[in-house]
Order: structure tokens, then C-alpha cells, then sequence
């Protein structure tokens, strides 16, 4: 359950090794409200709003004005969570000489404690110059669906050792840099284990087995409210849609049937007020 005391950087650096951390995605306000007071360590405002919300085939579609729309809903709503802002694919790289600024637009105009962003091949020059900036960095290798078209579609990477020896030299040089964390995503367990162990900083993993030192999920998958596709990885503890779907069918059934709105739902006027008017 959630305490309201704010989850610093240091905290989420110093669980590693004493308990795994918890990190969901929340894209509004009534969400990330309810992950917050489940007491979840960190809160992603993922660019996975493309898909999961917006009905976008690809998290490339999303760009600054939609992140920071999403991201200012969920920090409103965040007293405990360490709040990341997902860079989205415009923000840094098209024009890498844009990062520095859009970072800054997420911690400014956001209310964002930190940024995220994903593996690409000026990864390491613009991750350096945020971070120089005085705000902290969340990296994102393995499978990097911004950039999935160049991984060979969306498919587990680091299958072979020489792809996976890249993994774990990218992983080395983003600690390196100064990044407090990296996610893991669709790479296989044992070298996500591998470059847990590598590392001083937290591995968050999605779709990288069990030996990150924490996991993420989407959580519109979790909770059943995404139906296009379900990843393997996704553990759905509840399905969601199908009690909005009843609900919706038996208001639409009641108003049909002039049940909706009963008396308890009416505002009253005073007989003698009616009286008056007639
Ligand atoms: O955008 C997102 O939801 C993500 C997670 C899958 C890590 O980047």
C-alpha cells in the first residue's frame, strides 16, 4: 500500500539486491492514481500510449504534445511513484540536437522526475548530453519498438552470442554514462541474468525472465484492456473489458427500458414552485 513519502532515484538504486522493484505503465490520471496507492515503485508514461490508448500501429506515431498531455495527467495524480517520461521517437531521434531540450520539456512542463529512451545508434552521445544536464536516465535495450523495423520486427534479441555480447556491451556503456537503470525487453533470460549480474545498477525487465532486478508491464495488458494483441510475456490477472462491456450493456439495456435514471438519480422541485409556473 502507498505511502506518501516520494520514491527517490537512490531508493530505487539501493533495492537492488534487497527486493525486486515494480514498474507500470499509466498514461492518465484515474490509473496512475490507482497504481500509485497500490504502492508500485515506479510509473511509466510510455510512448505504448500509441497503441494502447490512441489506436496507433506503432509508439513512433506519438510525439512530444501527446507525451506531455499523458504525463502531466499521471504526475497530478503521483504522490509516492517515481514518475519517467518515455521519450518519444521525435523527441530524439530525428534531430539528437533536439533531446536535451525535449528531456528538460518533461521535467519542467511535466512535473517528470526522469526520462527514459531507447537504443539507437546515436544512443550513447545523446544519453551522455541529458545526463550532463542534470537529469537522470532511464535506459532501454533488447527489443527497442521504435526501432523494431531495423531489429528484424518484433522479435526476442541477443539469440546468439555475438548479439548478445552487443547487449551486454550496450548495457555496460549506459551504466557507464551515468544511467540509474536499464529496461530489458524480449531478450532471453539468461542474458538478462547475465547483465543483471554485470551491472551496479537495476535491470527492469519485460519479456527477460525472472532474474531482472525488477519488472514492467503494460498495464492495460495486465488488467485485460487491450485486446488487439497479447504478448507472451503478459500475465493478464484480470480481464477488465469484459466487466466495462457488461456494465455498458446493462445501462444501454436500462435507458432502453426507461429504468435509468430512477427516482434517486432526479433533482426535485417544490409542488408549490410548479404550482407557481403552470
Ligand atoms: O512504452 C512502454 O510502455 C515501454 C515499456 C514496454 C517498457 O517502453
Amino acid at each position: 500500500m502507498q505511502n506518501d513519502k516520494k520514491i527517490t532515484i537512490q531508493d530505487i538504486v539501493s533495492l537492488k539486491g534487497r527486493r525486486k522493484i515494480t514498474m507500470l505503465t499509466a498514461y492518465d490520471y484515474p490509473l496512475a492514481s490507482l497504481i500509485d496507492k497500490a504502492g508500485v515503485d515506479i510509473i511509466l508514461v510510455g510512448d505504448s500510449v500509441a497503441n494502447v490508448v490512441l489506436g496507433l500501429d506503432s509508439t513512433t506515431q506519438v510525439g512530444m504534445t501527446e507525451m506531455i498531455h499523458h504525463a502531466k495527467a499521471v504526475t497530478r495524480a503521483v504522490k509516492h511513484a517515481l514518475v519517467i517520461g518515455d521519450m518519444p521517437y521525435e523527441s530524439y531521434q530525428i534531430n539528437p540536437d533536439e533531446s536535451v531540450k525535449n528531456a528538460h520539456r518533461f521535467i519542467q512542463e511535466a512535473n517528470c522526475d526522469v526520462v527514459k529512451l531507447e537504443w539507437f545508434e546515436r544512443c550513447l552521445d545523446v544519453t551522455r548530453k541529458i545526463i550532463q544536464t542534470g537529469i537522470a536516465v532511464m535506459g532501454h535495450i533488447g527489443l527497442t519498438p521504435q526501432t523494431a523495423d531495423k531489429l528484424g520486427g518484433f522479435k526476442v534479441q541477443g539469440k546468439d552470442a555475438e548479439a548478445a555480447s552487443r547487449l551486454i556491451e550496450q548495457a555496460t556503456e549506459l551504466e557507464r554514462l551515468g544511467c540509474f537503470s536499464l529496461v530489458l525487453e524480449c531478450v532471453p533470460d539468461k542474458i538478462a541474468e547475465i547483465i543483471t549480474k554485470k551491472l551496479k545498477i537495476p535491470t527492469i525487465g519485460i519479456g527477460a525472465g525472472p532474474n531482472c532486478d525488477g519488472q514492467v508491464l503494460v498495464t492495460h495488458d495486465l488488467i485485460g484492456l487491450f485486446e488487439r494483441f497479447t504478448p507472451k510475456f503478459v500475465k493478464r490477472y484480470i480481464n477488465i473489458s469484459s466487466l466495462i462491456s457488461e456494465a455498458i450493456e446493462k445501462y444501454k439495456d436500462e435507458v432502453i427500458q426507461g429504468k435509468f435514471p430512477a427516482q434517486e438519480h432526479s433533482f426535485r422541485i417544490k409542488e408549490e414552485e410548479l404550482k407557481k409556473l403552470k
